[in-house]
């Protein structure tokens, strides 16, 4: 687990937020024993910008991986407490991640807890059948 906040930490360096100033990590740790890194990546039109774990799935996805390769996920900020991911960045974390996916949310000092998506997005909105 600390591997994996250290990981984020790491992937935090390479974060573009000259607007916010906010420098977020995001480590995604696959089956095979690869991380997959992943930063916020900001636009001066605000709502572009991509969170850091966002970035991470997307980037796991993107290299061939899936929803069950995934077995854990380190999201770190230099917060007081641990960093509370966006709303926008649950939805997808419900969609991209099985349910029992341990989510490590860290900050710098290596405050650490660990929560399931359901935690954070209780009541969500899934697949449906029609
Ligand atoms: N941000 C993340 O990357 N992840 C989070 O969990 C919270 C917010 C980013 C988005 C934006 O670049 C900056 O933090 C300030 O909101």
């Amino acid at each position: 687990m600390n591997k994996l906040i250290k990981e984020a930490i790491k992937a935090r360096k390479n974060s573009y937020s000259p607007y916010s100033k906010f420098a977020v990590g995001a480590a995604v740790l696959l089956k095979d024993g690869k991380v997959v890194h992943g930063t916020n990546v900001e636009n001066v039109s605000y709502g572009l910008t991509n969170c850091a774990e966002r970035s991470a799935l997307f980037s796991a996805y993107s290299q061939g991986y899936k929803k069950d390769d995934i077995i854990a996920i380190a999201i770190v900020a230099d917060t007081k407490d641990v960093v509370s991911p966006c709303g926008a960045c649950r939805q997808v974390m419900i969609e991209l991640i099985n349910e029992d996916v341990p989510i490590y949310l860290g900050n710098t000092k290596e405050k650490v807890k660990e929560v399931k998506i359901n935690d954070l997005l209780p009541c969500s909105f899934k697949e449906v059948e029609l």
